[in-house]
């Protein structure tokens, strides 16, 4: 493949710090970036920061420091972090550069010297997390969906895009190009939002209300609205209009992003190059989000992971790997620590990396450390290389389609395969006669070979590692050309040194999946006692919290701090559930109360009485005070 691609990331928000979104966003581009060399295109892979606006200058303000110096320090924090991460970016673009700015003021020059901005007095609904007015109908119940408060209502003099002359031309373009927008569903939700009739774009911010931004050229009073400075850094970084680079690859431009800003690339962006006479972007490329043991990921509820302190537990490699086979490309996904490590103890542990030990393990003890030479190869040796050479071009496939989840389940399952095929072969059965000595160099040496191929495939997912192993493999450090990842290549004699283990099995510590879901810049957050016994989630899970009703409650005579009550839990008959209250209440003062049960408990017999439960009661200091249930909660229901 000798064509050129240019992939970009957005350009991330320096509001706040960098964090596993981000990361992920910019690891999948990277690694379809590497892909796409490894294939032998001219790529171009663009990231950077996105530094103006009401939001910026808003946490500047609550950092106490000036915009600039605010901006130059978290996006300072996005720049370092990428190379942590084994991101290799051409370029890191910011908002704030000097040639962003006076290309944004020529497009706009341009675009209003058409005809195509004009003033008016406005009135909107403003959302400051979103940086766009919100239609009414957007909200839900008064609130931005995405950000969960109330947008401001703004009244004041604007500046507009005519965007609205561009919907029949969007909307013809959208119909008519299938593969514009992967994955399609997202190119559905355009189409369909354009069923509406699209409003045209207000692209300024008086300078009363808001100062950091990009100044209009027409109108020293205004700066520009974000979206409108921020989507051109694609075209800026490559040095529009007569650029040698812009010349080069923009034809062949490929934005990356996450489905929360389809709306401005889909609609916005498209309608603005065409305004300003630009080609538009190649394709779309949307990715879903990841949730955080199943919630969205938000500070306030402090599941916000760090991609830093995730790749101290993990490695590098091992979260790049993760981040691309556990999200299929374009749904939402779930993050757990635990679902790391088991990926990790899966495919790189017990699968590909046992492979490599052992293919390697074998040879050397058997070859004097050296690849054994081919024998006669047989048909199960034939079966394996042909699923080889169809799983590299279906795996290239899917990498142009942009589903890596697919091509590294099918690298996954290539890996099985061989290992299959060493358990039948039994080398070591092999190794014990002299007469098997050639079926055992062919039967090694497959699996060697078959090895560097699925090293070659899973270099641009784990370039470290992979590395690492083409060392392991004697075959140096430089990347093994993709013409090169066909069966049969790997030469006979190159001696390997003893390897290492790349991938040792994983434990994951309870204290570990606490920390995943509560890290921030590397600092562990809400686990003070370090020294506390903590227990999974799945746990915590094994407990049947329910809401319960205490029906009749009786003193035990035998007993001066015994209560015995019947409780209905939604179940058809009553409960006998002795607890410890009677210093505290009477029998009358908790029958009708509905508490709180955990309904699993092991019954035990306590002074003759049976015990099918526990009610939960507050200790302070051995004074217990009933956990009560709300009224109109009915007993039955579950507690979480
Ligand atoms: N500055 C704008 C983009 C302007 S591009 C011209 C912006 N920045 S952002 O910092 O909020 O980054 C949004 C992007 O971060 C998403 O589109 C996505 O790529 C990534 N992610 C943020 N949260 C995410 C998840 N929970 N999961 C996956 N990626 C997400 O919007």
């Amino acid at each position: 493949m000798n064509d050129i691609f240019y992939i970009s990331t957005p350009i991330y928000y320096v509001n706040s710090h960098p964090h596993i979104g981000h990361a992920y966003t910019t690891v999948a581009t990277d690694v379809l970036n590497r892909f796409r060399k490894l294939f032998g295109s001219d790529t171009y892979f663009l990231t950077g920061t996105d530094e103006h606006g009401q939001k910026i200058v808003e946490s500047a303000l609550k950092s106490g420091i000036d915009p600039q110096e605010f901006v130059d320090k978290i996006s300072q924090e996005f720049q370092d972090m990428w190379p942590h991460l084994h991101i290799e970016n051409d370029q890191f673009i910011r908002t704030t550069d000097p040639l962003h700015k006076a290309c944004v003021q020529q497009i706009l020059q341009n675009i209003y010297d058409q005809g195509e901005i004009y003033l008016k007095e406005y009135e909107g609904l403003y959302c400051v997390g979103c940086e766009r007015f919100l239609d009414e109908s957007e909200l839900v119940e008064g609130n931005c969906p995405d950000h969960q408060n109330p947008p401001q209502l703004y009244k004041e003099q604007n500046y507009f895009f005519r965007m609205s002359a561009y919907q029949g031309w969007l909307e013809k373009e959208l119909v008519q190009n299938e593969n514009w927008v992967y994955p399609g569903r997202y190119r559905n939700e355009l189409i369909q939002f354009l069923k509406a009739p699209l409003q045209d774009l207000c692209i300024s911010r008086p300078k009363s209300r808001l100062k950091w931004g990009i100044e209009l050229p027409f109108d020293k009073n205004y700066v520009t609205y974000v979206w409108f400075d921020a989507l051109l850094n694609y075209a800026s970084a490559l040095g529009w209009p007569d650029g040698e680079k812009y010349k080069k690859y923009w034809p062949h431009v490929h934005h990356m992003i996450g489905k929360d800003i389809l709306k401005t690339h889909g609609i916005y962006w498209p309608c603005m190059l065409k305004a300003a006479g630009l080609p538009v972007f190649k394709k779309l490329v949307v990715h879903g989000h990841w949730v955080i043991g199943g919630s969205k990921m938000s500070k306030s509820l402090g599941n916000v992971v760090d991609p830093l302190a995730m790749k101290d537990q993990l490695g590098v490699d091992s979260l790049r790997y993760f981040l691309l086979r556990d999200m299929s490309f374009g749904e939402d996904a779930n993050f757990t620590e635990e679902l790391a490590v088991k990926r990790y103890n899966g495919d790189l542990a017990n699968n590909f990396g046992n492979l490599l030990n052992r293919s390697i393990s074998m040879s050397r003890n058997n070859f004097e450390g050296c690849v054994p030479p081919l024998g006669e190869a047989g048909e199960v040796e034939e079966n394996l290389r042909n699923s080889f050479i169809e799983g590299v071009k279906k795996f290239q496939e899917h990498i142009l389609a942009f589903q890596p989840h697919r091509a590294l389940e099918h690298v996954a399952w290539l890996s099985s395969q061989v290992n299959k095929y060493i358990d039948i072969c039994k080398p070591w059965t092999l190794a014990k006669q002299l007469e098997d000595r050639e079926r055992l160099g062919t039967v090694l040496y497959t699996a060697l070979d078959m090895t560097r191929i699925l090293v070659g495939l899973l270099d641009p997912v784990m370039p470290e590692k992979m590395s690492e192993a083409r060392k392991s493999l004697g075959l140096g450090t430089g990347k093994i050309a993709f013409e090169k990842l066909t069966p049969g290549l790997l030469e006979a004699g190159t001696k390997m040194p003893e390897p290492k283990p790349l991938f040792p099995k994983m434990k994951l510590s309870a204290e570990e999946i606490i920390s995943s879901e509560v890290t921030q810049n590397g600092k562990k957050l809400n686990t003070a006692d370090e020294n506390k016994e903590w227990f999974a989630f799945d746990d915590f899970q094994k407990m049947e919290l329910k809401v319960g009703q205490i029906k009749t409650c009786r003193k035990l005579e035998k007993s001066a701090k015994l209560l015995c009550s019947e409780v209905d839990l939604g179940e058809g008959r009553l409960r006998s559930i002795v607890s410890g209250a009677a210093e505290f209440y009477t029998p009358e003062e908790l029958t009708n109360r509905r508490v709180l049960v955990v309904a699993n408990l092991k019954p035990v017999k306590l002074m003759g009485e049976i015990s099918e439960g526990m009610i939960l009661f507050s200790d302070d200091k051995g004074k217990l005070v009933l956990i009560e249930a709300p009224d109109h909660v009915n007993p039955g229901v579950t507690v979480r």
